[in-house]
């Protein structure tokens, strides 16, 4: 028995998200002195130490997966399940990981009907697309799932509402734009998770003003915990 119950999806699903939670682990394990070095030339030539905010960093991040932990994943499927989730949109797929748990409480929601909800998941990297959209498929959600390729500042702005749940977990100076775009789309209860806000909490400031304003459209809480969690609710 394990300490942690963490895998809620079908049989099928749950194996490929398994074997990629490992792939993302070995990946990062592997990345260490990269990164670090990323880190220190982001810092010398940029003045900041975080890599998502400077051109030598998202280079060095650009074919990496970076996945949602098994936990913070494993939450969304069941919020999603829960609520009923049809429309989700997630900003940052990378490899599909976050995706595959997505589109597998929408596939369940809607009862296997395809046409009957979806993710709208976007990427900028073109390999990555081609890569999440294989890992869908091969989990057995494709159908639930429209990956946009390309900038989320254009391959969201189409994105028609009521959207159910949001995922943001993209390079940080893009997770208020992306919620900008969406949340006028938000149905009033839906909910937004944000990635890694206690860890790089500092760099989230203007995401996390927007979302804890008392007067705003949005009632927050933080998960701590693995970089923390943000989780608001659309008022
Ligand atoms: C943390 S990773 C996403 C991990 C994914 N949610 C998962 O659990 O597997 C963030 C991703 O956002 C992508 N990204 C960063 N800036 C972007 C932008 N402006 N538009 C679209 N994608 C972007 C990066 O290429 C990266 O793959």
């Amino acid at each position: 028995m394990e300490k942690v119950a963490k895998r809620p999806l079908e049989p099928r699903a749950q194996a490929v998200v398994d074997r990629l939670h490992s792939a993302s682990k070995q990946q990062l394990l592997k990345s260490v002195p990269g990164m670090v070095g990323s880190m220190v030339r982001s810092r010398v030539k940029d003045g900041t130490w975080d890599s998502t905010f400077t051109p030598d960093g998202k280079k060095f991040l650009s074919d990496k997966m970076v996945a949602l932990a098994p936990a913070k994943a494993a939450l969304a499927y069941q919020l999603c399940r829960a609520s009923g989730a049809r429309r989700i949109v997630e900003a940052g797929t990378s490899f599909g990981v976050s995706t595959i748990y997505l589109a597998s409480a929408v596939a369940e929601n809607v009862d296997g009907a395809e046409g009957e909800g979806v993710v709208i998941g976007t990427e900028h990297e073109p390999s990555k697309v081609e890569i999440a959209r294989r890992h869908l498929d091969e989990a057995g959600v494709g159908a639930f799932a429209d990956v946009r390729e390309g900038d989320l500042r254009q391959t969201l702005l189409d994105v028609e509402g009521p959207i159910d749940f949001m995922l943001v977990d993209i390079w940080i100076p893009m997770a208020l734009p992306a919620l900008e775009i969406i949340a006028p789309k938000l149905r009033p209860g839906a909910l937004v998770f944000c990635d890694n806000v206690v860890g790089a909490h500092a760099q989230y400031r203007d995401y996390l003003e927007y979302v804890r304003d008392p007067g705003g459209d949005f009632a927050s809480v933080t998960i701590p915990g693995t970089g923390g969690l943000e989780v608001s609710r659309k008022r």
